[in-house]
């Protein structure tokens, strides 16, 4: 229904592509994106690195029954570049690289016929995107759920348009961060990209790894619930290069160290037993339960292949008919 170079490009139905997140996107929820006409994205998180992560083997076998991408957090990867060499064993038509520096990987990438996809959080690192070689870049805006940056959607994604058209026309845009319903698609499209990644909504979906507690709590959340600091990653030892942030839903542990920052990472790791064991007994007051601002439009955990339908179903519409606005 909806066209674009992103379709056209890696030959999908819908401008839509589910974003590779860890812990979530397994091997059933990309291959049900990509049954539906989306592009469906396994997360390979850490690459293995970090304690309870769903194994990538397993996943890439589930995902394998049509077109599957894998995504990795780089500066993760970057310890562990053998989960990159048995992922692209699989066969995946992309590789789906944040947080870090892509150019390390890239030519393993490109040997193995996968299209490079970078998401970036700043114009400023958009020429490492564009020097490894991606076929799309990612502008992704900090109403993300998960780990990401300061900039807004609505702007950031328009100036990468613009620089892209200058430096670099081939290469395709991608809009994620707060995009959860047909609006986000039309809006994005508006903006200049050629598609979007969509998180959170994917992430209430029936097909997620998603713990039912966590979208039991997600449904009774607005927009205004989530948080993003840096402070979680610092007590629970997880060494996230510090430009990055983390959002998801606001809980007790939070209510006690927001804004406590530059105490947190001289604390580092101080609470990782006590995460650890949350973790394990399901204590969300504790254990962050990660979703977007999108979260405030979550209500529902229906099936992957609904959510494509009635976004693109929705932005179709829109487009067609335009926006609400009554001209003289
Ligand atoms: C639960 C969750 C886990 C995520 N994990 C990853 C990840 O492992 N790697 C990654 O590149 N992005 C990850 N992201 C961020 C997504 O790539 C994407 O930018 C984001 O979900 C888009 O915003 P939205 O959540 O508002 O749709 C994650 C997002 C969520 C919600």
């Amino acid at each position: 229904m909806i066209q674009t170079r992103l379709t056209e490009r890696f030959q999908i139905k819908h401008p839509v592509v589910c974003a590779p997140m860890g812990f979530v996107a397994g091997g059933a929820l990309a291959a049900a994106v990509s049954a539906a006409g989306g592009l469906g994205i396994v997360g390979g998180g850490y690459a293995g690195t970090a304690a309870g992560e769903p194994d990538l083997e397993r996943e890439l076998n589930v995902a394998k029954s049509g077109t599957f991408g894998v995504g990795f957090i780089a500066w993760a990867l970057e310890s562990a570049p053998g989960m990159l060499t048995r992922a692209l064993q699989h066969s995946p038509s992309c590789v789906f690289l944040s947080f870090g520096d892509p150019r390390i990987f890239a030519r393993e990438i490109h040997a193995a016929g996968a299209a490079l996809i970078c998401q970036i959080q700043s114009l400023s690192q958009i020429g490492m995107a564009l020097e490894a070689g991606a076929a799309a870049v990612v502008a992704q805006g900090t109403e993300a759920g998960g780990h990401g940056g300061a900039r807004s959607t609505l702007a950031f994604v328009p100036e990468v348009a613009d620089h892209l058209k200058r430096h670099s026309p081939e290469t395709l845009l991608l809009a994620a961060g707060g995009i959860g319903d047909g609006r986000g698609l039309a809006a994005a499209l508006m903006l200049g990209a050629d598609g979007v990644v969509v998180g959170t909504r994917f992430w209430a979906s029936s097909e997620a790894l998603t713990p039912k507690s966590h979208t039991d709590k997600a449904v009774k959340a607005t927009g205004d619930s989530t948080i993003r600091t840096k402070a979680l990653d610092a007590l629970r030892g997880m060494p996230w290069p510090k430009e990055y942030s983390f959002r998801f839903l606001r809980n007790r542990l939070m209510d006690e160290w927001d804004g406590r920052d530059e105490e947190a990472f001289r604390g580092f790791g101080v609470l990782a037993a006590r995460y650890a064991q949350a973790r394990a007994e399901n204590d969300l007051e504790t254990v962050a339960v990660v979703c977007g601002e999108i979260v405030g439009l979550v209500e529902d955990r229906p099936p992957a292949s609904q959510i494509v339908h009635s976004i693109v179903t929705q932005a179709a519409g829109l487009l067609r008919n335009g926006a609400a606005l009554k001209f003289s």
